[in-house]
């Protein structure tokens, strides 16, 4: 059997193991007690320890920091991004860059360290205003505020190093766009790039969007409003410029590119790039692969990919428990009931697969919280609101002191304002 090291310690990484195990023999590291206890073997060593025939690397901080490239320097056979096509998500002011000279429609912008400069241009947008650092931030570097003061005082916090460190040393000022968000995820081998089934996350903590942006409460996919003939417009004005353009300066990508889309009365525009797969998108399009994920990732990762993936029809849907205080402080530490010894349900519901991310098992073998996000508890069936209800039925077996859920992930079916 076909050998797999997933790197990460997430529900990404959770369900990436799982997808791969249907048809390899996976290696999570470090991986965490959830995906031990459903059965996937952890290790601590380092990935430049391990032997495998293929490495997937789940997280970006590892990729920003030139790990595939001395996975690469080792001979293996490595998914994910050299620390060069790492930068698209390392720095906002190369991304943007990269898509000015690909001409990829986007947010008009400017990149600044000096207060008044950035003050300046925040002035002359209209709202939302939106501020980010240039750094990586986790997905909660991003301000996206209607008022003009809120906004002002964040581009002064972020400069004054306090609220991100280095992260923060330069901040992004933007256009706010208008429109339906979306995740496409493409496949790269270095040249040619492939479309995974679209996503849509949910970044804002509270229902109806609402409160801080988080690292993503939950997702579902497929979308109703990214048919293929929107996929193809996506994939012609927006990734094949930017993969015609990063070869152009030498970069041989290859892993996901993961394209963060406003669906705009002018057509896609592109927010954000991340070299990784999204977090909790994975978790929903995982489930949906037909094809063999072991095969797909490692064509990709060889420089061999000959078609799209197909995916099954089904819906899945993903929804995130985060622990009490969540994005700002989670607390850690809360007894988590009603999970089984395996990890999934101790009441198992049809369609139903649980993912870990910050959870432990204390001394009493107990799942504890862990993390800011703890569970994504993900369903699939042969239609959205099917897979919706299982997956909120699901949850309510799923309780710790302080939970955080929303209750509306796809309640909208990608029809949000
Ligand atoms: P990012 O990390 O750049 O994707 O930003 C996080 C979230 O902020 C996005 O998912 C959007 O919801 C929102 N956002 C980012 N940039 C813009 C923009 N230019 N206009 C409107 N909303 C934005
Ligand atoms: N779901 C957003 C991200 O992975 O960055």
């Amino acid at each position: 059997m076909k050998r797999a090291v997933v790197v990460g310690a997430g529900a990404r990484e959770h369900a990436l193991a799982w997808g791969l195990s249907k048809t390899a023999q996976v290696t999570v590291t470090p991986g965490n007690d959830g995906m031990r206890a459903a059965g996937i073997f952890c290790s601590s060593a380092s990935p430049l320890d391990l032997t495998a025939d293929l490495f997937v690397i789940g997280p970006e901080t590892p990729l920003v920091a030139g790990l595939a490239d001395r996975l690469r320097a080792q001979g293996k056979v490595v998914f994910g991004p050299n620390e060069d096509g790492a930068r698209l998500e390392g720095s906002k002011a190369y991304m943007k860059d990269v898509l000015a000279s690909a001409n990829v429609p986007t947010a008009d912008f400017g990149t600044f360290d000096d207060v008044d400069e950035a003050l300046s241009l925040l002035r002359r947008f209209s709202p939302p205003y939106v501020v980010k650092t240039d750094g990586l931030a986790a997905g909660k570097g991003v301000l996206v505020t209607t008022s003009l003061a809120d906004a002002e005082a964040d581009v002064r916090a972020k400069l004054s190093g306090l609220a991100f460190g280095d992260a923060g040393s330069r901040v992004v000022i933007e256009e706010g766009l208008a429109g339906e968000e979306c995740s496409l995820l493409v496949l790269c081998d270095g040249e040619r790039a492939v479309p995974l089934v679209p996503a849509q996350d949910f970044k804002r903590v509270g229902d109806g969007d609402t409160g801080p942006n988080t690292g993503g409460m939950g997702a579902f996919a497929p979308l109703g409003v990214m048919d293929t003939a929107s996929v193809e417009v996506v994939m012609r004005t927006i990734v094949e410029p930017t993969m015609r353009e990063l070869r152009r300066q030498g970069i041989d990508y290859r892993g996901v590119l993961y394209a963060g889309l406003m669906l705009t009365e002018q057509g896609p525009k592109l927010l954000e790039y991340n070299v990784r797969f999204g977090d909790p998108e994975t978790q929903v399009i995982v489930p949906l692969f037909a094809d063999d994920m072991f095969e797909v990732l490692f064509a990709a990762a060889r420089g061999s990919l000959t078609a799209a993936p197909r995916f099954v029809t089904d819906a899945a849907i993903t929804v995130v428990l985060a622990a009490d205080g969540y994005p700002h402080s989670p607390r850690t530490g809360d007894v988590i009931e009603g999970l089984g010894a395996d990890g999934q349900l101790a009441t198992p519901h049809e369609g139903v697969t649980v993912f870990h991310a910050g959870t432990r098992r204390n001394e009493s073998g107990h799942f504890v919280t862990a993390g800011g996000r703890v569970l994504a508890i993900t369903a699939v069936a042969s239609t959205l609101d099917e897979a919706r209800t299982r997956a909120y039925a699901a949850a309510q077996t799923v309780t710790f002191a302080g939970r955080v859920m929303r209750s509306d992930i796809a309640a909208t079916r990608g029809g949000r304002a």
